[in-house]
């Protein structure tokens, strides 16, 4: 077998009706909003992985520490022969894991970003040709079909991306995550804690307008995939904190009213001045409420780790 197989778990053209579905709900309900998956075109990916250098960006140098502290100890609980991790991106920090995880078989990336998964590939395997890895190209918040590897099994989710589903994908996805679990198999998650709001919003709002780029990469998603004609200058990338849901917002605010055409829905999208589209939530956690979003789901809470100034945590939990 091969050491580097890409399985697409969806139709060629189901991404298409997807983003076609979430563009004609999104942008005709009051207030507008989009996933935030439709950001992970190859440019999409590219500029995530400029905010993830960005000095206002702590979460994945802070998830990194413990990852570096820590992947011994997740190597030693686990024992994983297979790992599969959602939301791969870059699968830079998950090198750590590769490292500790002795006995490890298969390597299982699951991303949306097709560029993403083989970029990662390409270099993981050129470090570690004995590594097989089994890429997917699929929608994590949909029920996932694993690739038969050996087992026991540790399916990771870093990033602190959990906090990009809204509550109640939240718990679906946890659900699902669940009935993926055999006795055995572990869950890793990564979640940024509730901290100050001034260190949040930097965070979203950086200085050389990486993350204002990234904002606005949508629109040209939209205007390259469904042949709209989103005027990116027209928009502005607002980030603010929720205090009372306890997460970020990203928003694109209209400078001025604007009206846009999706050729492909045969849609005109009114804005008015300072009309808003929400693209993401970033949920901030503290410990009790992930312990009491993975009991809901099935799971228990075995570890929790965080980085030295407590911005950024880790946990590990088992299926009860
Ligand atoms: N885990 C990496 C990357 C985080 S960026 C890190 O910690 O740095 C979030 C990643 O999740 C991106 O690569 C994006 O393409 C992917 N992603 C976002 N929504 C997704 C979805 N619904 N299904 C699968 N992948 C998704
Ligand atoms: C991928 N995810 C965890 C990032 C976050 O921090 O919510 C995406 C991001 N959005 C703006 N900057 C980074």
């Amino acid at each position: 077998m091969s050491p580097f197989q890409l399985t697409r778990t969806l139709p060629e053209d189901a991404t298409g009706a997807a983003l076609r579905t979430d563009v004609l709900r999104g942008l005709t309900r009051t207030p507008k909003e989009l996933p935030p998956k439709w950001f992970y075109d190859a440019r999409g990916s590219e500029l995530f992985e400029e905010i993830t250098r960005l000095p206002e960006y702590y979460p994945t140098r802070a998830e990194r520490e413990i990852l570096v502290a820590r992947a011994a100890q997740i190597a030693a609980a686990t024992d994983a022969r297979t790992l599969v991790e959602l939301g791969s991106g870059s699968s830079e920090k998950t090198r750590y894991l590769l490292d500790a995880l002795d006995g490890l078989h298969s390597y299982v990336p699951v991303d949306v970003s097709e560029s993403a998964l083989t970029g990662a590939a390409r270099s993981l395997l050129a470090e570690r040709p004995d590594l097989h890895v089994h890429a997917l190209i699929a929608d994590f918040t949909r029920v996932l079909a694993l690739p038969e590897t050996p087992g026991p099994r540790l399916v990771a989710f870093l990033g602190g991306t959990i906090g990009n589903l809204l509550p109640a994908e939240r718990a679906a996805f946890l659900k699902s995550v669940r009935a993926l679990l055999a006795p055995g198999d572990a869950l890793l998650v990564g979640t940024d804690l509730v901290k100050d709001e001034r260190v949040l919003v930097a965070a979203y709002d950086d200085a050389a307008g990486v993350t204002a780029e990234f904002n606005k990469n949508v629109l040209a998603v939209m205007n390259r995939e469904l042949g709209a004609d989103f005027p990116a200058d027209r928009f502005e990338h607002v980030a603010v904190w929720n205090a009372r849901e306890e997460w970020i917002e990203m928003r694109l605010r209209a400078r001025e009213a604007v009206s846009v055409k999706i050729r492909e829905l045969d849609l005109v999208v009114p804005f008015e001045a300072g009309e808003e589209i929400r693209t993401e939530v970033s949920a901030k956690f503290r410990q009790e409420g992930v312990r009491s979003e993975l009991a809901d789901a099935g799971m228990k809470l075995v570890e929790w780790w965080t980085d030295a100034e407590g911005r950024f945590a880790l946990s590990l939990s088992t299926a009860v």
